[in-house]
């Protein structure tokens, strides 16, 4: 039987005041880019907790000792680009050995569908756990389309980390691709016209390079 995949809204007060600091229109681009480093850690602490240990024997200054590392599989991290690679230096700090891959899409103005205009993913994707993270998961489209992408290239344990999501974009990923686990630290209200979330925080790739 396929995994079924679920959705954690990261409900901790620490991720809770900082996305409150990311939304205010007057937080600069440096505390904008910390604070999404920092929410990026707590998310992937939350995100890295069913990762499998095995024991191991490690000599104290004290006596030896069996204590428990994490085994088994390796893991990637692929940010969504371009908003997304404000979350991949939280991810390689906690896990040096996480290979990174990239995925860049672009809208097509006539199809208005996410086309792929960059995709390198480490060549052993196929035997990595893999977190895909996006500061925003909106329509939930180019999440869907990253990770068909990723599917395509033999990835299988996926795990999409936004840090705002709005309901459509939850659905979307939830229809599209039931077996990926969902971590967000909020669900807001709705998109607006222009398919940026309500309240939300704005363009995040704007926000995060100061490209604004
Ligand atoms: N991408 C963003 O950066 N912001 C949104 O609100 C939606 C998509």
């Amino acid at each position: 039987m396929n995994k079924q995949g679920k959705l954690v809204v990261m409900d901790h007060p620490l991720i809770k005041h900082k996305i409150t600091l990311l939304r205010d229109e007057n937080t600069g681009t440096k505390e904008f880019r910390e604070l999404v480093h920092e929410i990026a850690t707590l998310m992937a602490y939350e995100a890295t907790r069913d990762l499998p240990m095995k024991d191991v024997q490690v000599k104290t200054p004290i006596q030896l000792c069996t204590s428990p590392i994490i085994s088994g599989r390796m893991l990637a991290v692929v940010p969504i680009l371009r908003a997304g690679l404000g979350m991949v230096e939280a991810f390689i700090n906690l896990i040096p050995g996480a290979k990174v891959g990239h995925i860049g899409l672009y809208r097509d103005p006539v199809t208005h569908l996410p086309v792929e205009y960059y995709c390198k993913l480490p060549a052993d994707i196929e035997e990595r756990d893999i977190f895909v993270v996006d500061p925003m998961l909106a329509t939930g489209k180019s999440a869907a389309a990253a990770i068909n992408f990723i599917k395509e290239r033999g990835g299988k344990n996926i795990k999409l980390l936004s840090i705002i999501s709005a309901p459509e974009g939850i659905a979307v990923m939830q229809e599209e691709h039931p077996d990926v686990d969902v971590y967000v630290g909020v669900v807001d209200e709705k998109l607006n016209e222009n398919k940026y979330i309500v309240p939300g925080l704005g363009d995040a790739g704007d926000r995060l390079f100061g490209t604004k």
